[in-house]
């Protein structure tokens, strides 16, 4: 670990700015002018540790109040040297925030999260969609003891039962590449609890997610249009799929994580929109999923306009208690309510499920529900042995192996479905 000429003195303010009112927040903004550190100037040889002294929620009238951690951001971002933004132990109520480079720093650009942050409940804090993000990076490692703590049980999850969701996700990596995310957890993110959208080469380790298995659409990890992603030794536990791997996403490898309950590791949905990007070259391996809807899917919409996934491999996958264990699904409508008028015109290719074994509690082994039009081509399985639950075989009609549409080169090596 570096070691940091230079620290900011006022650290310890930040302890004691632990939910306070905003009144006393802008009291208090007003007192110190948000930070209390200038950043060292670019001839410096020292590096630099940047700490926030506080943290402002959006104030229920959204005045301008540039937080704490903005300008905290901004010039540690700004600093031409060895940079590190440090979030020092406690917990703290921290509103919609936008990390945004391009940073100036030298090397890496650290980012330290020790306490808690602590999203506020009422979905009209949040201007947009999302509470945490960092934009237009290169090379950072984010790291740290942290929660971030959605609160989304207290409202969001509530009104999207009501009639449509209010998804604001809790972390989002956009344009960010050359990245390491590393030991953080989230935990009841109003929607998504971490996206990763067009970025590149990002490493996932030993993440921590976890929200209630019956919170709508709290996906663990999505990933879109992004490229060269590891999500490794990671733990998630959602309402929706733990990893989603949606369209322009290519060459991702999840590996050494464990799901559930969720509805499992996903590909898709695809096909949702008109000239969506392919998916291709994904991996799941050396997983468990224990106690969730599904184990690894493919989705795609009905009546969707052509797009393609191809080269998808799903390999040493464990499965206790899912319900549907090797499921492709090309007529995903999870409303209910779909155009059905048609068959999904995604063409799914070159998909091996190899190594997939334990035990499934309902409805199907292999449900492989490919479109009628563009038909699933290659799909392979080997070494896959899966055992229907046995308390539950006489009460429900299990099917071991089912196929719907059209399937070119459906090859099955060494697999047993009991
Ligand atoms: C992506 O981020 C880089 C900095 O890493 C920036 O130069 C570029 O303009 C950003 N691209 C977009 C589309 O914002
Ligand atoms: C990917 O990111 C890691 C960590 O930031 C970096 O060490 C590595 O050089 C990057 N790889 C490429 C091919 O850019
Ligand atoms: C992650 O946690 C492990 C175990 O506590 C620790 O050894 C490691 O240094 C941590 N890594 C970072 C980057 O914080
Ligand atoms: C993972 O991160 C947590 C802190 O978030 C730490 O306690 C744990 O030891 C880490 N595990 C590994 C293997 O790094
Ligand atoms: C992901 O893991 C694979 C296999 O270990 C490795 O070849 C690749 O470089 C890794 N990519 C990133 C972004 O870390
Ligand atoms: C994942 O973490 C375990 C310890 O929890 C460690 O033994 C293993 O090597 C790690 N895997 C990778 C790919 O780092
Ligand atoms: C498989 O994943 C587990 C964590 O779930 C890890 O400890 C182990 O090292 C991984 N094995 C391989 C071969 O990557
Ligand atoms: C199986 O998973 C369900 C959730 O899908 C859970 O409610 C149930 O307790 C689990 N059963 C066992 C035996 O673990
Ligand atoms: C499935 O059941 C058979 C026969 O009861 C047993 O030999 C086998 O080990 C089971 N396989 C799994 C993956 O549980
Ligand atoms: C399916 O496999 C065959 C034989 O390996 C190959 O020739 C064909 O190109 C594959 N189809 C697709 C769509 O990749
Ligand atoms: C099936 O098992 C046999 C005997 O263990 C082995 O020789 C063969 O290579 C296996 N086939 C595949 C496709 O893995």
């Amino acid at each position: 670990m570096t070691n940091y000429s230079f620290i900011i003195v006022v650290k310890l303010l930040v302890i004691f700015l632990i939910f306070v009112s905003p009144k006393e927040i802008l009291a208090f903004y007003d007192r110190f002018g948000g930070y209390a550190e200038e950043p060292i100037g670019p001839s410096s040889p020292y590096e630099v540790l940047m700490s926030p002294s506080l943290e402002a929620a959006p104030m229920p009238t959204q005045t301008t109040l540039l937080s704490a951690f903005e300008k905290t951001w901004e010039a540690a971002c700004n600093h031409q040297g060895k940079s590190k933004f440090y979030v020092p132990g406690g917990k703290f109520l921290v509103g919609a925030i936008q990390f945004k480079g391009p940073c100036r720093t030298e090397s890496t650009m650290e980012v330290e999260i020790t306490g808690d942050l602590i999203a506020p409940t009422s979905i009209k804090a949040f201007p947009s969609n999302q509470w945490i993000s960092f934009s237009n990076l290169n090379d950072i490692f984010l790291y740290g003891s942290t929660n971030l703590e959605g609160g989304g049980e207290v409202e969001a999850w509530k009104s999207c039962k009501k009639s449509k969701c209010d998804l604001v996700t809790s972390l989002i990596l956009a344009n960010v590449s050359n990245a390491i995310i590393k030991n953080i957890s989230l935990s009841n993110s109003k929607g998504f609890h971490f996206r990763l959208q067009s970025s590149r080469n990002v490493t996932v380790y030993n993440v921590s997610i976890s929200s209630p298995w019956d919170s709508p659409n709290t996906d663990g990890i999505h990933v879109h249009s992004s490229s060269f992603i590891n999500i490794t030794n990671s733990t998630i536990g959602v309402g929706d799929d733990c990893v989603s791997i949606s369209t322009g996403s290519l060459d991702v490898l999840v590996s050494g994580t464990r799901c559930g309950p969720g509805h499992g590791f996903s590909i898709g949905s695809l096909g949702k929109v008109k000239n969506e990007e392919e998916v291709r070259r994904i991996k799941v391996q050396n997983c468990t999923v224990n106690g969730a809807e599904n184990g690894v899917r493919i989705k795609t919409w009905p009546s969707s306009p052509p797009s393609q996934a191809s080269d998808i491999t799903f390999d040493d996958i464990l499965m206790i208690n899912v319900s549907n264990p090797i499921f492709i699904d090309q007529e995903y409508c999870p409303s209910g309510s779909c155009d059905t008028t048609s068959a999904s015109l995604v063409k799914l290719s070159n998909i091996e499920f190899k190594n997939i074994r334990g035990t499934y509690i309902s409805d199907f082994g292999v449900n492989l529900r490919c479109s009628s039009v563009a038909a699933c081509e290659n799909i392979t399985l080997i070494d896959v042995n899966l055992n229907g639950s046995k308390t539950l075989k006489e009460k429900l009609q299990q099917e071991k192996f089912s196929t719907t549409g059209r399937l070119n080169g459906l090859a099955v090596f060494n697999s047993t479905f009991n």
